[in-house]
């Protein structure tokens, strides 16, 4: 089955020889990337407090944010430095706050060698504003969008956005939390102490190699999306952290590359679910476990006024396209619980304030209102194909990428749809060989329904990002103009968002 490939299949250098070694690394896969937890194998593994990013209110900062993007040396294990990229620091960037109502000024100033940009992921804000591929920061130069902060409290994600290069840039740090507050959600009176009971948590999966990072590549790396042994919160190796005993907030950010977490307590606790990628849900939900996808958010109440310690898990992750065998077998090899965040509360406190019983009002969107569907298929060149194996027709066939939206690879040039301001639709996504979170600039949605049913429990909400294979239908109405610029689609695995499994929409 291994023939001759295609000129550029996933954009990366594609010679006989690197595609066989990455076949030959499957069977090493399970060394390379799960066995070895080389992390745990060297000297400084022990519990590290939680790092906590600083925070930059825009309100108590005259509406101005600066951002300087840099490279810089992180110490993830103590004495061991690793080259790393960061926001006004060498790894992640400061929490940024913004308040319902203001206009921000923001200035990002890029101190690279190499163009980037800066997308607030979540902010509903018109296409021009919004950092994605086509509002390049070139080297030294500095961007100074203004920022209308017109939607509900939520906890957002602001990361690098360069066509082709996103997965790396983030890998190596260029991501952060940005947490949108409004007088309904502060009047909730939920824990709001930021640090304190109030945490962002940024979660990575990353590979070391003798306590320094190290940025896997390959072509199982260019199909599963990076992948790493070690767990970070943000940034931080085996962390714990020190909490009240009351109840707090948890503000989960998943800002890995391509890994899902199944996050539940060691001890079994329950927490509640306040709120999704869009802000809050309508009423708390009870959960045990909850999963988050590549880009997507949640936060959460945990009620730790008995005090003592619980651990946050997660269950391994088995999204892996099945290549036959090989795919089962690395899934298999994963270890099946990993601790994210060990939690102290010390001794007992105060019996936990109420949680409100509701939590937000909403309109619903009204299906009957959508005017047309649009159908997207997340494309992994692999259909039609026989017997396993990554040389599908997308491989071997006319040098077509792997990755695709609808059978085409992203195309910086081409408006791939054109939809009208104002309007609402219906999206039928849909995906193949493994889940695909599917994020949209620009919008938030309601989930209508999952495999031609019901949606699940952790579909509710509004939301950006949406874990699809199965077909899922998306209610979306665009109110902000993509003119001057267009809007992304795309999956948020950054591998095959960066190899071609991105589109973009304009507004009428
Ligand atoms: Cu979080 Cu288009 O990205
Ligand atoms: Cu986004
Ligand atoms: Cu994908």
């Amino acid at each position: 089955v291994i023939g001759k490939l295609p000129k550029r299949p996933w954009t990366m250098r594609s010679t006989r020889r690197t595609f066989l070694a990455a076949v030959a690394a499957v069977a090493a896969g399970a060394a390379g990337i799960y066995a070895a937890r080389s992390a745990h194998l060297v000297a400084g593994s022990e519990p590290r407090p939680l790092r906590i990013p600083p925070l930059l209110d825009a309100r108590k900062q005259g509406q101005a944010i600066a951002l300087s993007v840099q490279a810089g040396t992180t110490e993830f294990f103590p004495g061991r430095e690793s080259e790393t990229l960061g926001y006004n620091g060498a790894y992640l960037g400061p929490t940024i706050r913004m308040h319902r109502g203001d206009d921000v000024q923001l200035s990002v100033a890029n101190s690279l060698r190499e163009a980037t940009t800066v997308h607030w992921h979540g902010l509903v804000v018109p296409g021009e504003l919004d950092g994605g591929p086509h509002q390049l920061i070139g080297p030294g130069a500095t961007w100074r969008p203004v920022l209308p902060v017109r939607q509900s409290a939520a906890t957002l994600f602001y990361h690098s956005h360069v066509h082709g290069e996103t997965a790396r840039q983030v890998y190596l740090g260029l991501a952060g939390v940005l947490i949108v507050g409004d007088d309904a959600e502060a009047a909730l009176n939920l824990p709001s102490e930021y640090g304190i009971d109030d945490i962002p948590l940024v979660l990575q999966d990353r590979q070391f190699e003798a306590g320094r990072l190290v940025l896997p590549s390959g072509m199982m790396t260019l199909m599963e999306g990076r992948r790493g042994d070690t767990l970070l919160v943000n940034g931080t190796p085996n962390a714990f952290a020190r909490v009240p005993a009351r109840r707090i907030r948890l503000r989960l950010v998943n800002g890995s590359n391509a890994r899902f977490y199944h996050l539940s307590f060691d001890d079994g606790r329950t927490f509640q679910w306040i709120a999704s990628e869009g802000g809050l849900l309508e009423a708390p939900v009870e959960l045990r476990a909850l999963t988050l996808a590549p880009g997507q958010r949640a936060e959460i109440l945990v009620d730790f006024s008995t005090g003592g310690s619980a651990t946050l898990e997660t269950a391994r992750d088995s999204n892996l396209p099945m290549v036959g065998m090989m795919g089962r077998l690395r899934g298999s090899l994963a270890p099946e619980r990993q601790p994210v965040l060990a939690f102290d509360a010390g001794v007992p406190g105060e019996p936990p304030i109420p949680i409100p019983a509701r939590l937000a009002v909403r309109e619903h969107a009204n299906p009957a209102q959508a005017v047309r569907r649009r159908r997207f298929v997340l494309g992994m060149g692999m259909e039609g194909m026989a017997g396993g194996g990554m040389m599908g027709r997308g491989m071997m066939g006319g040098g077509m990428g792997m990755a695709t939206i609808n059978g085409r690879a992203f195309d910086m040039a081409r408006i791939d749809e054109r939809v009208r301001l104002g309007d609402t639709e219906i999206w039928e996504v849909s995906g193949e060989m493994m889940a695909h979170p599917f994020h949209v600039h620009g919008v938030h949605f309601e989930v209508l329904s999952r495999a031609g049913a019901r949606p699940d429990v952790l579909d509710q909400g509004l939301k950006d990002t949406v874990v699809v294979q199965e077909p899922v239908e998306l209610l979306v109405r665009f109110t902000q103009p993509a003119v001057n610029a267009p809007f992304m689609y795309h999956c948020h695995i950054l591998e095959h968002e960066d190899n071609g499994m991105m589109g973009q929409f304009a507004t009428d």
